[in-house]
C-alpha cells in the first residue's frame, strides 16, 4: 500500500514553479531552489516536534545581475507562501546616521506582519457574530427605548410613592403593552435592516473615536525594548466615543468592524502569529552585495558595511528577538539574501554568515528571447499594461511578435554596448517607444494603432544609434 502524506497544503515545488512561471521569465534554478526550500517548511512542519525541532532552515543566496528578477521572485514567492515575509535592504542599515541600525526590527516587522495576518483571519472569523451584535446596537440606536417608561422594574413598583411620580400610574398600566408593542416594530425594523431597506436612512450612533488618541513618539531605546507608548497609555486612558451621523449600511460597516474587533482573543491572537513567525517566517534580505567589502576586510569607513553583516549574524544564526508580542525565536525563519555581487564575491562575505546561506543559485543574464518573452508573456506584462491603460482612451493597441522581438533586439544591444540593468531597460525603451501614443491617443479617434517593427526602428534606432543621446533617454 502506498503510504499517504501527511501533508495538507498542496503547494508542491511543481506548483510553486507554475505560479513563479506565471511572473517570471527563465530563472529555472532559482525557482527551483526557492520551490524546495519552501516546500521543505512545510514537510518539516508535518514532522513531531522533537525531530521538526532538529531541521533548520537552508538558507538561500541568490546571485546575479541586476535586473534579472531576484526581487521580483521574493515578491511572488511572498504572496504565494501565505507566510509572514518581509523584504528589507541591507543597504537601510548603513545609512548616515544609522550606523549599527537595530537589525532586530526586521524580526520585528515580521512579527508585526504574522500579527495581521492572524487578526485578518481571526476578523473573518467572527463576522457572524459581530454581526449579530452590530445589527442589535444599530437597533438600539434606531428605536431608542423612552427611559422613563421601561426603566422601573416591576417589583420595584410597590415600593414606590405613587405622587412621586406622576406619570408612574399610567405607565406601569401601559408597561406590558408597551413593550410588547416595541419588540413587534423592532422585529420589524430587524427584517427590513436585514432586507436591506434601511441602508440609505439615517442614524445616529455612538463609535470609538481613534482620532482622541495622542500620538506619543516614542524613543528608539523604547523601540528596542518592544514598548509601544502609544498602546501603553492607550491603555490606562478611558476609551473615547463619539457621536456620528451615517447611513444605516455605512454605520452597520463600522460597529461590525468594532464589535469583530472586540470579539477576538488578542492573547489567542499573538501566541499564534508569534509561533508563525517563529515557523514559517521568510526574511528576504536584498542587496545584501552592498554590505561586502571587497577582499573581506575593511578599514575606515568600510566598517560599518561588516558590522551589517556582524549584527545580521544573530538572527540568521538565531536568536531570540524581543518584540511588543513577546519574544521571537529565529532558528526557524527562512533567509533568502540577494545581491547582483559585480564588485565582490559571495567568498567576500564574513565566513560565518557564508556559512549560514548553503544554498547558492545563480540568475543567469537576460537573452534577447527572454527579454522578448519578459515583454510579452508575464500577466502583468509592460506590453498587456500599456495595451490596459491606452484600451482606456477607446483605442486598442497592438504590438506585432516581430515589433517585440525588435524592441528586445535593441534593449539587449542596450544592455551590452552601455550599463546592463537587465529588464528594466524595457521601461526606458517601452516608454520612449510609446511617448508620443501616449500624449496624442486621447486626442485622436484612432479606433486601432498596431506597432510593427518600422515603428519600433523608427522612433528607437536614432536614439539607440546616438552615442549622447541614449545616454540620457534610455
Ligand atoms: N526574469 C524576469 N521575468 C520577468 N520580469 C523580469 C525578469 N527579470 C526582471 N524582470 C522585471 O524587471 C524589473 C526588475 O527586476 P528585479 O527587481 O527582480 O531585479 P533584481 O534582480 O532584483 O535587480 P537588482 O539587483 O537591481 O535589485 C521588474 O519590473 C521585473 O518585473
Ligand atoms: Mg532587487
Amino acid at each position: 500500500m502506498k503510504s499517504k502524506s501527511v501533508i495538507k497544503s498542496d503547494l508542491t515545488p511543481s506548483k510553486i514553479i507554475e505560479h513563479l512561471n506565471r511572473y517570471i521569465v527563465g530563472q529555472d534554478k532559482a525557482k527551483r531552489a526557492v520551490a524546495i526550500a519552501l516546500r521543505n517548511r512545510i514537510r518539516r512542519r508535518a514532522l513531531p516536534p522533537e525531530l521538526s525541532h532538529e531541521i533548520m532552515p537552508k538558507n538561500i543566496l541568490m546571485v546575479g545581475p541586476t535586473g534579472v528578477g531576484k526581487t521580483e521572485i521574493a515578491r511572488r514567492l511572498a504572496t504565494l507562501s501565505n507566510a509572514p515575509f518581509v523584504k528589507v535592504e541591507a543597504t537601510k542599515f548603513t545609512e548616515v546616521g544609522y550606523v549599527g541600525r537595530d537589525v532586530e526590527t526586521i524580526i520585528r516587522d515580521l512579527m508585526e506582519f504574522s500579527v495581521s495576518m492572524v487578526r485578518r483571519k481571526m476578523i473573518a472569523e467572527v463576522q457572524g457574530p459581530a454581526q449579530e451584535r452590530a445589527k442589535q446596537r444599530l437597533l438600539d440606536a434606531l428605536l431608542p427605548r423612552r427611559e422613563k417608561k421601561f426603566s422601573m422594574p416591576e417589583f420595584m413598583k410597590a415600593f414606590t410613592d405613587k405622587s412621586s411620580d406622576d406619570n408612574n400610574d399610567e405607565a406601569a398600566l401601559n408597561a406590558d403593552e408597551e413593550n410588547e408593542k416595541y419588540t413587534r416594530t423592532r422585529m420589524r425594523f430587524q427584517k427590513m435592516l436585514e432586507e436591506g431597506k434601511l441602508d440609505d436612512k439615517d442614524v445616529e450612533i455612538e463609535i470609538n473615536d481613534s482620532a482622541t488618541s495622542i500620538p506619543v513618539f516614542g524613543s528608539p531605546g523604547m523601540d528596542v525594548m518592544g514598548i509601544n507608548i502609544t498602546e501603553m497609555l492607550g491603555g490606562i486612558m478611558p476609551k473615547k466615543t463619539k457621536t456620528q451621523h451615517l447611513k444605516v449600511n455605512e454605520a452597520m460597516r463600522i460597529l461590525q468592524q468594532e464589535e469583530a474587533d472586540k470579539l477576538i482573543d488578542t492573547d489567542a491572537m499573538a501566541k499564534q502569529a508569534l509561533e508563525m513567525a517563529q515557523e514559517d517566517g521568510i526574511v528576504f534580505l536584498d542587496e545584501i552585495d552592498k554590505v561586502v567589502v571587497k577582499g573581506g576586510s575593511s578599514h575606515g569607513p568600510d566598517v560599518s558595511r561588516e558590522g551589517v553583516q556582524r549584527d545580521l549574524l544573530p538572527i540568521v544564526e538565531g536568536s531570540v528577538v524581543q518584540t511588543r508580542y513577546g519574544p521571537v525565536k529565529t532558528d526557524h525563519i527562512l533567509f533568502i539574501a540577494a545581491g547582483a555581487f559585480s564588485g565582490v564575491k559571495p567568498s567576500d562575505l564574513i565566513p560565518e554568515l557564508q556559512g549560514r546561506f548553503p544554498i547558492r543559485v545563480e540568475l543567469e543574464p537576460l537573452s534577447v528571447e527572454h527579454l522578448q518573452q519578459i515583454l510579452t508573456e508575464p500577466e502583468n506584462s509592460l506590453i498587456r499594461q500599456y495595451e490596459a491603460l491606452i484600451s482606456t482612451e477607446g483605442t486598442e493597441l497592438s504590438f506585432t511578435k516581430e515589433a517585440t522581438a525588435e524592441i528586445a533586439r535593441l534593449a539587449h544591444k542596450m544592455n551590452s554596448e552601455m550599463e546592463d540593468i537587465g529588464a528594466r531597460r524595457l521601461h526606458t525603451m517601452m516608454e520612449q517607444l510609446l511617448e508620443e501614443i501616449s500624449f496624442s491617443v486621447s486626442d485622436m479617434n484612432e479606433e486601432k494603432i498596431e506597432i510593427t517593427p518600422e515603428i519600433v526602428k523608427e522612433k528607437l534606432n536614432g536614439l539607440v544609434e546616438n552615442r549622447d543621446i541614449r545616454r540620457y533617454l534610455l
